[in-house]
This record gives structure tokens, sequence and C-alpha cells, in this order.
């Protein structure tokens, strides 16, 4: 159960809410029926003559949890509830003024559920959160994916996160098919990301939706396959700046304490190697004319490098109190708190776990910018720093995603990481 101070803030707090079904105000709650019944009967009048009038239209709804109840015995619980609160009102089944609710706990396995409930509630619906929004955002339905398109209902948990509010600037520096720049869009952020893969961001290539034809003639969605064909597809485009083909381990912003929120899912090197502009040749034995159009040779990109880099440019390019959030992968077996990358003008302000597989979860790490660059000693450490060999060496994670060989299965389209 939650303590609000009013209505207000509950309606404020759901209209965030990604993940959250329903508020109801609690009435009454005990281990037993005849408790919760005893307690409802006791209500004041001063609090129930907020919904028992005439004008209240109402309606009951019975949920339980661990255990299904049949239609017949949960007409019984209504009746068996609803005569201790004395609503006068007229049953409305569709759109009713009140919803009541009877939610019965079973306890969490199904097949061995007792007869009789363990706690009982019951209360008045509030309001409801936003859990619609994932389906509206689906990646099922939208105009341009790839194969490593962030699901809606995480993406938008990652702007909940950000805390993205109406035109705030939020940059996505790994933005791929810009899910995250949707979920910031509908939240009211404009919106601009960059990423080394030039088909992504010009939309040509292979397409997702159409099994792996070129993209544009085949599809039946027009050419136009990119990020801002979402924006219009979802009518944010007036939210939209920019994407750009960039490698984020060259920097390219000149202006620092730009963005108010960076908010990215880094490639991990599961599906495909991480790579970033560089080699080990030397350039300085190409003639100038080959220079131009000269499309320039990749090498590995450490996952720790990509990490130190994430920080060190939040660090420099949010403004204060901007918050950077990223996905983390973590080997479950050796890994603990101070694991995370760390940024003397960084702090951790939240962190949540999704396992992936026994060995292997990923974390929502998020961070905010509590002091400047120019406040800290020149000479104290300013860069980011990681305290585990585990993102070291090239394809670390992938090389202990797949123990016994190098990857082949990354064509797997169910994998869960990138
Ligand atoms: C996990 S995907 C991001 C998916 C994205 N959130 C979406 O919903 O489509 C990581 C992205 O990082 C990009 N990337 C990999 N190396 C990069 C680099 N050095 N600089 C910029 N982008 C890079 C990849 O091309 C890929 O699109």
């Amino acid at each position: 159960m939650l303590k609000f101070p009013n209505e207000e803030s509950v309606h404020k707090y759901m209209t965030r809410s990604i993940l959250g079904r329903t508020v109801m105000e609690v009435l009454a709650h005990g281990p037993t029926r005849a408790s919760v019944c005893e307690q409802l009967k006791a209500l004041p009048v001063a609090e129930t003559s907020r919904y028992c009038s005439e004008e209240n239209s109402f309606c009951w709804r019975v949920h339980s949890f661990g255990k299904k109840i049949k239609q017949d015995k949960r007409l019984d619980l209504i009746h068996q509830f609803m005569v201790n609160l004395p609503l006068i009102g007229r049953v409305d089944l569709e759109n009713p003024d009140d919803l009541f609710y009877i939610c019965e706990d079973y306890g969490p396995n199904p097949n061995s559920a007792p007869e009789e409930p363990f706690y009982v509630y019951v209360g008045r619906k509030v309001t409801e959160g936003q859990r619609y929004l994932a389906h509206q955002y689906s990646v099922k339905t939208r105009h341009f994916i790839g194969n490593t398109s962030m699901d809606a209902q995480l993406s938008l948990i990652m702007a909940n996160q950000g805390g993205v509010k109406p035109n705030m600037f939020v940059f996505d520096p790994f933005v791929g098919t810009g899910s995250l720049l949707v979920a910031a869009a509908h939240f009211g952020g404009y919106v601009a990301g960059c990423d080394i893969n030039v088909n992504t961001i010009h939309g040509v290539g292979k397409s997702s939706r159409s099994f792996g034809k070129p993209r544009g003639e085949v599809t039946l969605r027009g050419n136009d396959e990119n990020i801002l064909a979402n924006m219009r597809q979802y009518n944010l485009h007036d939210r939209y700046l920019d994407v750009m083909v960039s490698d984020f381990a060259l920097n390219v912003w000149r202006k620092q304490e730009l963005f108010d929120v960076i908010v990215t899912d880094p490639p991990y090197g599961i599906r495909e190697k991480t790579r970033k502009i560089g080699t080990n040749k030397h350039y300085d034995e190409l003639e100038d004319q080959t220079l131009e159009g000269h499309i320039p040779s990749t090498m590995s990109y450490h996952l720790a490098d990509i990490f130190k880099d994430l920080l060190n440019f939040s660090a420099r390019y949010l403004r204060l109190h901007g918050r950077l959030v990223y996905w983390l992968p973590v080997v479950n077996a050796d890994y603990s708190d101070d694991h995370i990358p760390q940024h003397p003008c960084l702090k951790v302000i939240a962190n949540s776990e999704q396992k992936i597989n026994m060995t292997i979860s990923r974390r929502l790490i998020t961070m905010e910018k509590y002091q400047s660059m120019q406040n800290i000693n020149p000479l104290d450490q300013v860069e980011a720093e990681i305290k585990t060999r585990t993102y070291e060496g090239s394809n670390a994670i992938r090389k202990i995603y797949f123990p016994n060989n190098s990857g082949s299965q990354s064509h797997n389209k169910s994998l869960p990481l990138t």
C-alpha cells in the first residue's frame, strides 16, 4: 500500500506510471472477508457520503491473485460486500462514477491455492496508469524498426527514469531506429541522436519489415523507413530535431552542458561486434585524392571504452542535474554495485535489474550530474573509471554470452541483448 497526500497527487503520479494498472483508495482490508465487511460497515458517513449518493452511479469488480474465481462466485462475493456500503445510486456496468474493487490474494502458487484467500482488500478506483502506451507505441505496428529496436514499454520507462519533461533536449548517442526518441518525444522532449550505421540513419539496406528485402520499394510502407517517419506516425514530428551518422568514439559536439537527458541502449557486441572508426594501418600512406569519398575502416570498440566514453560525454554535455539513463550488461556470478562505471560528476540514483538468463542480466542505470566539470580541481581525476575487468578486451560480454563459440547464434532474432 502507498500513501499519497491527496487524490490530485495520485492523478499526477499515474500520468507517468507505465507499469501501474490502477490506483484504488483502500476502504478496508484484512485477513478474512468477515473482518473486511465489519470495517466497511463501520466507515464514517462523512467518508462514505462522497460516493454514496443518489447521483453517483457505481459498479463492483472482483480481482483475484493466485486463483481463478468463477463468475457465480464473483457475484456472490459482490453481494456479500456491497451490502456493507450504503450505496443508493444506480448500477452502471459501462461507465460508472465509482468503481469498487474486491481484491483477493490467494498467494503466489496457483497450483496449491487455498480455499479461502490469505488477504482481502476492498477499494474505490481513483485512476489508471499509462499501460496502454506500450500498446500504442508497440514496435509490432511501428513504421520503421530494426533487429535491435527497444521494446516500447522499456523505452517509456527509460524516458521516465530520465525525467523527460516538455521542451527538454534529449539525446541518444546510439540511436538505432530511434525507439528511445519516440518515448522521450511522447513526454514532450525535443529529440536528437546519432549512430555509426549509415543504413539505419538513412533508412536504406535490408528491411526488418519485409523479411530482409531492401527498404523502400518492396515495403508497403513507402520509401521513408526512417526515424522521422516513426515520429510522423505518432504525430510527434514537431519534437524531432535530427539524427546524424557519427561515431560516438569521435566527439562532434562543441557546446558543453547542452542536453537535459541522455538516454541510450549501447551495443554490447552480442548481435554484432562493437566497432568504432580507426585502424592500425598508417593513413599517411593514402594519397590525397583517395581520401575523398573514402569509407573509413573500423576497429574493435571495447565495452570498457564505450561505457567510459558514455560517462565522460555525459559529464561534459549534460546540463547540471541532467540525467543519463542506459543499460549495463552484468555477469551475475561476479556482479556487485561497485562494478557500475563511475565518474566524479555523476552519481547513481537508480539501478534496476532485468534478468536475461542464469549467467547474464542487464541493469538499467540512472545517473544524475550533480556537479559541473568546472567545479572539480584540475589535479583531481575527472575521467570515468570502471572497477571491474568484465568489460575489458574485445567482445568481452559476447564471449561470456556464447562461451562455446564466437557467436554464430548472433543472427537469432530472439536474442534479448544487442
Ligand atoms: C542496441 S542498438 C540501439 C537500438 C536502439 N535503441 C533502437 O531502439 O533501435 C545500438 C546501436 O549503436 C550503434 N553503434 C554501434 N557502435 C557505434 C559507435 N561507435 N557510434 C555510434 N553508434 C554506434 C549501432 O549501429 C546500433 O544501432
